[in-house]
């Protein structure tokens, strides 16, 4: 059962106290056993658009140096997931890679293209621009489990190539951060070989 969107406090006004640590075992379970649903492994029902709505603006919430909001985001979902797989057919090299930019979003509900806006800045550097726009796509990400449902984040060539990310939208200067795909998983993740974070650690 996908969690209600009335579950979720409403947005804190400017200046309201917040959370600056909110103790939950739930939450450190979630990201204890967090694991992507393969893109294969998508059914509907997708969020809502009271879902969808709260899991935007969770996801915004996220990191922001400068308060820039240096990313946007576009709902791919229902008949635009068509349209888009056709703006990528569009600029595909051939008839077989065509059909399958065609498949790109029917494969789960709904998907949520995170697009980073990050620009030349006086003070903030870009880095820390897209970083925010990675924040953002693990935050939607982990609210979309926390709200029951299976998500992926992905790239893909559409993210890497400039006809492609024309074609669905973006001005010369955006990014894809990536391409979350959300929706009911049809068979639960097993867990698959981590990196080892302590090889990665060192102290001063
Ligand atoms: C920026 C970014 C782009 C990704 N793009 C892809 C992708 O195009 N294809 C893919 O199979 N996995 C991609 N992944 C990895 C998956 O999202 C996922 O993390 C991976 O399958 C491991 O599963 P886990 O999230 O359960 O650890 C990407 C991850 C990140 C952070």
């Amino acid at each position: 059962m996908s969690l209600s969107p009335t579950a979720v406090p409403p947005a804190p006004l400017e200046d309201e106290p917040c959370n600056a640590m909110l103790e939950s075992a739930e939450t450190l379970t979630l990201l204890a056993r967090r694991r992507s649903t393969k893109v294969v492994h998508f059914t509907t029902p997708g969020p809502t658009p009271e879902q969808a709505d709260v899991l935007l603006r969770l996801a915004a919430r996220a990191p922001d140096h400068g308060k820039l909001g240096p990313w946007r985001f576009v709902v791919i979902e229902g008949e635009g997931r068509a349209r888009a797989g056709e703006a990528l057919a569009g600029v595909s090299a051939d008839a077989q890679s065509a059909a399958i930019a065609r498949e790109t979003f029917m494969r789960a509900p709904f998907c949520v293209m995170v697009v980073s806006t990050a620009a030349p800045h006086a003070k903030i550097p870009e880095w820390e621009q897209c970083l925010s726009a990675g924040a953002v796509c693990q935050n939607l990400l982990i609210a979309a489990h926390a709200m029951g449902f299976g998500g992926c984040w992905l790239t893909g060539w559409a993210c890497y190539d400039a006809r492609a990310r024309t074609a669905l939208g973006l001005a010369d200067h955006e990014r894809i951060a990536g391409f979350i795909h959300l929706g009911a998983p049809t068979e639960i993740p097993t867990e698959r070989v981590r990196a080892d974070w302590r090889q990665r650690m060192t102290r001063f």
